[in-house]
């Protein structure tokens, strides 16, 4: 039998008496851009998370650029990110006319590096973003310490990690900002593109609410220049729907995540990464004795599994197990084949290869599992079996 890297479809089929309601509700509501099911979820995600405000906007991407924008950050400032992530983190900070600086990625939870963030701070840097990669908070004593010492703003990327929590307290609460997206592959996903910016300092929840639109305050009068970030009430209205069965999510991630781990970790030349070697300057050179390194839960983090991410030492060697599973039928993904330090887009910032030799070397193992919420158990036993029978 195949096994997907993704099927949405069950979690949709088990709602669908509930998501067909809601969306009735809408239809005849003839309110389709924020409005009554915007505010309600908008009040749901708050209470879920503890932040104090959460607006809905219309992607996780455009989440980021609004708290970029609520920042007042633009030409002139740095904004620190990780290299190793997803493509908008550093996007939106170069849309709103400010630098990208990057830094190095830990080689255990695959986060920013705070020793490697430090050194590249800069009378120009205005703030930081960490990316909870995977589900996995970023290391954010550390990192508030960071900020607070050089007066940066922290926008927390969590549009991988909501629900994920650090030493008990949700991710994306902790900073100025907490962005989060509900791309339908998230932990909670839309039915289309939705995100949300979390914060709980009032002021600043303001200048986002009116950036959402247009930077209208009043109606037709502009004091700032904003965008259409809007949520569409019908993707509102879904989310709704899945909201109370998010920790039930969360919970079949986990379990799935423990199963791979037990399976796996019996399997020779398989070790899993070890939470003491977290923290700083690894040397990207080192020698790996395993030919598969397991992804390992900090005991102070909630992991939400957003991926199951290996890393598969050797070269040549991450294609290869891709190339075995996909001929036994089983989706995997690379998340993400090219550090945004080596994008054609970032050329002209001048980094090279090995100003960032985690990132670099990150994007040579990475190899994410299936592991959504519904994967059934006797599929995960194929995985591992299939990777049990890889040679080498
Ligand atoms: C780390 C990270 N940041 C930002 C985004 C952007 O979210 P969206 O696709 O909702 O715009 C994503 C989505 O894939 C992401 O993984």
């Amino acid at each position: 039998m195949n096994v997907n890297l993704l099927d949405l479809k069950p979690q949709n089929a088990a709602l669908e008496p509930e998501l067909r309601e809601a969306f009735m509700r809408v239809l005849r509501s003839g309110h389709f851009i924020l409005g009554p099911e915007v505010e309600r979820f908008e009040r749901s995600l708050a209470d879920f998370t503890g932040a104090r405000h959460a607006l809905g906007v219309s992607s996780g991407t455009d989440a980021i650029l609004v708290a970029l924008m609520a920042l007042g950050i633009g030409p002139g400032d740095e904004v620190l990110c990780p290299s190793f992530t997803f493509f908008a983190t550093a996007g939106c900070i170069a849309r709103v006319g400010a630098t990208p600086v990057f830094v190095d990625s830990c080689p255990v939870c695959f986060n920013l590096d705070l020793c490697d963030a430090t050194q590249r701070i800069t009378p120009r840097t205005k703030a930081i973003m960490p990316v909870h990669l995977f589900g996995q908070a970023a290391e954010m004593d550390g990192l508030l310490d960071l900020a607070r010492r050089h007066n940066l703003r922290v926008i927390e990327d969590a549009a991988q990690a909501m629900g994920a929590t650090y030493r008990g307290k949700q991710v994306g609460t902790l900073g100025d900002f907490g962005t989060i997206s509900f791309f339908p592959t998230k932990n909670l996903g839309a039915l289309g593109d939705a995100g949300a910016v979390l914060t709980n300092d009032t002021a600043l929840f303001e200048r986002a609410r009116i950036l959402r639109m247009h930077g209208m305050e009043p109606k037709y009068y502009h004091q700032t220049i904003g965008g259409n970030f809007r949520l569409d009430a019908l993707q509102a209205a879904m989310l709704s729907v899945k909201l109370p069965h998010f920790n039930g999510y969360t919970e079949s991630r986990r379990r799935n995540a423990a199963l791979y781990t037990e399976r796996l970790g019996k399997l020779p030349g398989v070790r899993v990464a070890n939470p003491q070697d977290c923290g700083c300057a690894h040397a990207a050179d080192v020698k790996e004795a395993a030919r598969l390194v397991l992804p390992v839960a900090y005991p102070h983090n909630g992991h939400i599994w957003n991926q199951y991410t290996l890393r598969v030492i050797g070269e040549g060697r991450r294609e290869a197990l891709r190339a075995h599973l996909t001929a036994r039928g089983i989706g995997s993904e690379i998340y993400y084949p090219l550090p945004l330090h080596e994008q054609a887009c970032f050329a002209g910032l001048g980094c090279k290869p090995g100003d960032f030799p985690w990132a670099h070397r990150l994007s040579g193992e990475v190899l994410s599992l299936p592991i959504y919420p519904e994967l059934p158990a006797d599929q995960i036993e194929q995985v591992c079996a299939a990777i049990a029978d890889f040679p080498g």
